[in-house]
């Protein structure tokens, strides 16, 4: 028997150590909200959160996550909507929602140890893949919940024939 201590709980469960978190979390434990995209480390879909640090779990063995404290969005949103949760419904950030949940945790754990990131820290820590391209969105709404500002856009310039660029 494996124990693990999943969003302030301990259970046992029994799996091999190298079975992936991912899987330990979805099909023994029935937290079901932590997402499958690519298996590979690449996407952040399976994000969850390993002593406060993002963790892609496709790729954590489950044997290397014993002893730590292992959050996952069912844990984020447990006691009413977390302030990153808010802002992304008032962002209006999803669209499909497939990455969705990997995004919030990437960016919970940004928040956590960077409280108001620049546009650089977002870039730098919001990895995850996104195929309905919610990425300007993502960043609004994580400077919505650090409660800063997002950069401004470029000026358009004239160019020699009259239009703006
Ligand atoms: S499913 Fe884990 S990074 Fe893509
Ligand atoms: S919202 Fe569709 S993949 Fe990101």
């Amino acid at each position: 028997m494996t124990k693990l201590n999943v969003n302030g709980r301990v259970q046992d469960v029994d799996v091999e150590p190298e079975m992936p978190l991912l899987w330990v979390l979805r099909d023994e434990l029935k937290l079901a909200g932590t997402k499958y995209g690519c298996g590979i480390a690449q996407c952040g879909a399976c994000t969850v959160h390993v002593d406060g640090h993002a963790t892609r779990s496709c790729v954590t063995p489950v044997g290397t996550v014993v002893g730590k404290k292992i959050v996952t969005i069912e844990g984020v949103g447990a006691k009413g909507l977390s302030r990153v949760q808010k802002a992304w419904l008032e962002n209006e950030v999803p669209q499909c929602g497939y990455c969705q949940v990997g995004m919030i945790m990437a960016a919970s754990a940004l928040l956590a140890k960077i409280p108001k990131p620049t546009d650089a820290d977002i870039d730098a820590a919001m990895t995850n893949l996104c195929r309905c391209g919610t990425y300007a969105r993502v960043r609004k709404a994580i400077h919505a919940a650090a409660g800063t500002q997002v950069a401004a856009a470029p000026a358009l310039v004239d160019l020699p024939n009259g239009q703006k660029a």
